[in-house]
Formats: structure tokens, sequence, C-alpha cells
């Protein structure tokens, strides 16, 4: 595909224009996803590195790394970096979530077990931080270690508030941020360190990573109700079925009457769920119009991390990542 192909989407615009890097990445993460000790390990990661998965975090350290002129080795591990954290998260996340699919295949914890999935991720945690010591870097060692125990945090916090009707705006907004948001915020950060960039540009990147990831988990939350099963690669509805407050619901609930509330105390709070109940919260969802409330918001999060690219140098990069908040949204466009 030519790079200057506008019609192409800005996702596959960014992976031709970092096509020698990713290829790197990509090598790079099949050399250090294997174990000559334990072949549970090559099985698992293969199982899971194989089907893909868009690239999204590893593709944003390059292009920051790149739009600042960096010409050096390391953006390479950093980007393999992330893409390991991400991909550890994913195994946690599908045994927590009770998950049984997964970019377009049966997650691990299905195929093999809770067990294998969580030492599993464990272990590609542990490589993630031996790639990243090979930077040298003590800044970025210290974004990454940081984003990884945000992004544990986050997670806990979705435990503690899923099935709480409390749960607030101001709630979901901590838990996103810190699941999904600080991996994309730290994935640009560390580009721009790397590539030792002036503070208000490597803040630019930060900034525009943290609205990113803001903006595809909100998008992804709304999938979850709204999507397709083959185009997502996941199953619909497992967010309602796992009783999470993703901001649809919270928004729903804080317009419900007595009698939605009521629906509401009982699938969410309580777990008692029938056939029909996922049908009846959409149709709830759709009357308050919290769908498109929430697909408003994260609409005005990808504008936001659009408008943090205003420090950064005119490049056809910026030109991607700018284009690139708008696919983001695009799916719900
Ligand atoms: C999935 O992320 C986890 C979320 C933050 C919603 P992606 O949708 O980027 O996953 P892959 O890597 O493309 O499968
Ligand atoms: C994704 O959370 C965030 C992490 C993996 C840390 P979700 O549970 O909302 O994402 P999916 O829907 O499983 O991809
Ligand atoms: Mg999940
Ligand atoms: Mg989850």
């Amino acid at each position: 595909m030519s790079l200057d192909d506008k019609a192409a989407k800005p996702h596959d615009r960014l992976a031709a224009a970092l096509a020698t890097d990713m290829d790197a990445v990509n090598a790079l993460i099949r050399d250090r996803m294997a174990s000559e000790h334990a072949p549970r390990i090559p099985e698992v990661t293969a199982h899971l590195v194989e089907a893909g998965g868009k690239r999204l975090r590893p593709m944003l350290t390059l292009a920051a790394a790149r739009l600042l002129g960096y010409d050096g080795p390391y953006h390479v591990h950093l980007a393999a970096t992330v893409e390991f954290i991400h991909t550890a998260t994913l195994l946690h996340d599908d045994v927590v979530d009770e998950s049984k699919q997964r970019r377009g295949r049966p997650t691990a914890n299905l195929l093999w077990d809770n067990k294998s999935s969580v030492l599993v991720g464990d272990y590609l945690f542990a490589r993630s931080f031996q790639l990243m010591t090979e930077t040298d870097n003590m800044r970025v060692l210290n974004i990454l270690a940081n984003a990884s125990a945000v992004i544990a945090e986050g997670e806990v916090l979705q435990l503690t508030a899923a099935q709480d009707l409390g749960t607030t705006e101001e709630i979901y907004l901590k838990v996103i941020r810190g699941k999904t948001a600080a991996l994309f915020s730290a994935a640009t950060e560390v580009g721009g360190v790397i590539a030792g960039a002036p503070e208000d540009q490597v803040r630019a990147l930060f900034d525009y990573g943290d609205a990113l990831g803001i903006a595809f988990q909100m998008v992804d939350d709304l999938l979850d109700y709204g999507g397709a099963t083959e185009v997502i690669g996941k199953n619909v509805g497992d967010d309602f079925r796992e009783r999470k407050l993703t901001l649809p619901v919270i928004k729903a609930i804080a317009r419900a009457d007595a009698t939605e509330r009521a629906f509401w105390t009982r699938t969410i709070e309580k777990g008692q769920q029938a056939e029909g109940d996922l049908e009846q919260a959409m149709a709830l969802m759709r009357a308050h119009g919290t769908l498109e409330a929430t697909r408003a918001e994260a609409i005005a999060w990808a504008d936001r991390a659009r408008a943090a690219l205003a420090p950064l140098p005119a490049h056809p990069l910026r030109g991607m990542l700018d284009d690139l908040a708008d696919f983001v949204v695009a799916r719900v466009r």
C-alpha cells in the first residue's frame, strides 16, 4: 500500500510507515516469547501472538520516537516491551473476566486453564522487564514500571467497583485511565524520552496517549453492547454478564426510574440474570440515549488527544497520529 493512500485506514498507514521498525519489533517479540525450559510457554504465547492483535501500542512508541527524530536501536525494545506488558495483562484479564474469546480465537484460559494463563502472563511481564533494561535508560524504566503498577491498580479498582450501583463516572474514569490509558500514555511517552525530546513535547506525547487510551476504552465499552462478535473478536455482552459498571450502564442507572432501578439491582448488584436481560439492558440504554452520550464523550477525548499534538513538530507521522484519534472512535461514529 502506498504511504499517501489517503483512503487507507490511519492504522494501516502507520503500519506501512513503520513497517521496517515493526518487523524488528515482531522478530524481537517472537525471540523473547520463547522458553527452552517450559514448553507450555511458547504454546500459549504463540497462540496469542499469532492471532495478531492490532499492535496499536508498539506502533505508538515507534511513531513517537521517529517523530522526534530518534535513529538509535532502542525504540524497538521499548515497543516490544509495551506489547509484552499488554499481552501479559490480556492473559490475566481474560482469567479475571472469565472471557472465552480474544482476537477471534478461544482464550488461553479456555484452551488451557487459568493456571497457565496466570503463569505465562507473569512470564511475559518478567520478559518485558528484561527487555526494557536493555535500553539502559533509567527514565524509561521508571515510566514503564510505573505504568505496570497503575494498570494493576485499575484492574483491582474495577474489581471492587463491579456490582456496585453507586459507581460514579469519576470512578469509571479512574478505572479506565489506569487499566487502559496508562499503557497508551507510557507507550507514547517513552518514545519521546528515548528520542531525547524536549520536556514540553514529552508531556504532549503523554497527554496524547492518555486521552487516546481513554477514548479507546470508552469505545471498547460501547462495542461490548453494540458491536458484532465477528468485528471485535470478543464476545458481546461480557461486561453485563460480569456486572461491570461501564459508562453506558452508569449513565442508564443515573437516569433510571424505580422499575428500571429494580432491574439494575437484580441483574448487576445481585447478579440474578435471566434470558432476555441483556436485551432489556440494551433497550434501557437506548431509551435513555446513554450509548449516544458515551459515544459523544469518546469523541471529546479523541479531540483532546488531537489537540495535545500541537507542540509536536510537523511530520507525516504526526498527521497519522492525528488521524488515528479519529479512527479509534470511528468504529462507533
Ligand atoms: C484490548 O486492547 C484491551 C483493551 C484495552 C480494550 P486491543 O483492542 O488493543 O487488543 P489487541 O492487541 O488489538 O488484541
Ligand atoms: C482491558 O480491559 C484492559 C486490560 C487488559 C488491562 P477489558 O476487560 O475491558 O478489555 P477486554 O474487553 O477484555 O479486551
Ligand atoms: Mg476483559
Ligand atoms: Mg477486564
